[in-house]
C-alpha cells in the first residue's frame, strides 16, 4: 500500500471557528502515529508558493481556544488552473509530502478532488464552514459557534428593538444556505426567517404579511439570509417601509463578525474528533473523501457527494417558527 510518511495540512476558503482545534488534532494524531506534519500557509496558494513549515507538537499548543486559523487562509485563483496545480504538485514532491488534509468548504473540496485525481494524491477533507452547507455531515466545524454569535447579537438587538418598538431585519451569512438563518431565528425567538431554499424573498415576505405578521406585537425580529435577489435585506426593509409606514424599520448586517471568536465547546469537540478521523482515514488508505458526523458517528463521504448534493434544511422548523411567533 502507498506509504504515508508526511502529511501536508492547510486551511482554505472562509475561516471558521474551530479550524485551529482541527489543526491541533490532525497534527498531534499524525505525530502520535509516527507521521510527519507539514503546515502549508494560506491554503492552496501556499502549496504553489512553497510557504511550508514542519509542525511539531508544540506548534499547536495553546490554539484550541483561538478563532480564525493560524495557517491563514485564502481563495486561490491559481490553483483552479492546471498550471497552478502542476506547480503545487512539484512543491509536494520537493517537500516530500505524500498526502494532504484540507480543511474548508465546498470550494476547498472541489479543488482537492481535481488535484487528487490529476496527480493520484491521497486527500482527506475536514468540513469547516460556518454555513453548514456540506452534504453528508450533520454539522460542519464553525457552524455552532457562528450560530451562538448570531443569537448573542440578536439578544442585544432585541433590547433596543423593544425599547423603540421597532421592526429589525437582521442579515446573517450563509451564501446559498439557510441553516444559520433558520436555526438562529428559532434560537433567538425571532418572528420569521427568510431563507434561500424557499420561494423568493419577496414571496416569503408576502406570506409573512398574509399570515398576520406582527399582530399585536410592537417589536419584531426577522432573520434574513444573505445574497437574496431583489435588493436583499435592504430591499425587503424598503418594501415594508413603503407599505407599512407605521412600522419603524431598521436593518442590521452582522457580516464577518459571525466568523470570528473563540470556538464553542461543540466545535472544539467536533474538530478534535474529525482531526483524528481524517488522519486515521488517510492511514487506512482512504482518498478523496471528507470526514463527516451523522447521528454523532464519524463517517466518510466521497468529495463528489459532499460538494454536489444539496443538504436540505428542515422545513418543519419554519412551521415551528410560525407557531411560536403568535
Ligand atoms: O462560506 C463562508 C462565508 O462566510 C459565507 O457565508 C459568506 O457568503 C462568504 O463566506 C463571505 O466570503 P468573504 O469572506 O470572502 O467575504
Amino acid at each position: 500500500m502507498y506509504k504515508i510518511n508526511c502529511i501536508g495540512i492547510l486551511t482554505s476558503g472562509g475561516d471558521a471557528p474551530g479550524m485551529n482545534a482541527a489543526i491541533r488534532s490532525v497534527t498531534r494524531t499524525a505525530i502520535f502515529n509516527g507521521v510527519k506534519v507539514k503546515a502549508i500557509y494560506r491554503g492552496y496558494k501556499g502549496l504553489i508558493t512553497g510557504e511550508i513549515k514542519e509542525f511539531h507538537t508544540e506548534d499547536v499548543s495553546n490554539i484550541i481556544q483561538r478563532g480564525g486559523t493560524i495557517l491563514k487562509t485564502a481563495r486561490s485563483q491559481d490553483f483552479s488552473t492546471a498550471e497552478g496545480r502542476r506547480v503545487a504538485y512539484e512543491t509536494m514532491q520537493r517537500e516530500n509530502i505524500d498526502a494532504l488534509i484540507v480543511m474548508g468548504g465546498d470550494g476547498t473540496f472541489t479543488g482537492a478532488r481535481v488535484f487528487g485525481q490529476e496527480y493520484n494524491i491521497p486527500i482527506v477533507g475536514v468540513p469547516c464552514t460556518i454555513d453548514n452547507d456540506l452534504w453528508g455531515t450533520d454539522f460542519t466545524i464553525g457552524y455552532d459557534t457562528a450560530m451562538n454569535t448570531i443569537v448573542e447579537a440578536v439578544d442585544k438587538i432585541r433590547d433596543t428593538a423593544n425599547s423603540h418598538e421597532r421592526l429589525f431585519f437582521v442579515e446573517v451569512m450563509g451564501r446559498d444556505a439557510g441553516f444559520l438563518a433558520l436555526n438562529s431565528a428559532l434560537a433567538s425567538g425571532a418572528e420569521a426567517a427568510i431563507i434561500p431554499e424557499r420561494l423568493t424573498a419577496e414571496d416569503q415576505l408576502e406570506e409573512l404579511i398574509k399570515n398576520g405578521f406582527r399582530k399585536s406585537k410592537n417589536s419584531s425580529i426577522v432573520i434574513v439570509a444573505e445574497n437574496l435577489t431583489n435588493g436583499g435585506v435592504q430591499g425587503l426593509a424598503e418594501r415594508i417601509h413603503q407599505e407599512y409606514p407605521q412600522y419603524d424599520v431598521r436593518v442590521i448586517i452582522l457580516g464577518h463578525l459571525q466568523r470570528g471568536g473563540s470556538p464553542k465547546a461543540y466545535d472544539r469537540i467536533l474538530a478534535s474528533r474529525m482531526g483524528v478521523a481524517a488522519v486515521d482515514a488517510l492511514l487506512d488508505g482512504q482518498r478523496s473523501i471528507m470526514v463527516g458526523v451523522v447521528n454523532d458517528k464519524i463517517i466518510h463521504v466521497p468529495f463528489s457527494k459532499a460538494i454536489k448534493d444539496d443538504k436540505p434544511v428542515d422545513s418543519d422548523k419554519l412551521g415551528i417558527l410560525q407557531i411560536l411567533s403568535i
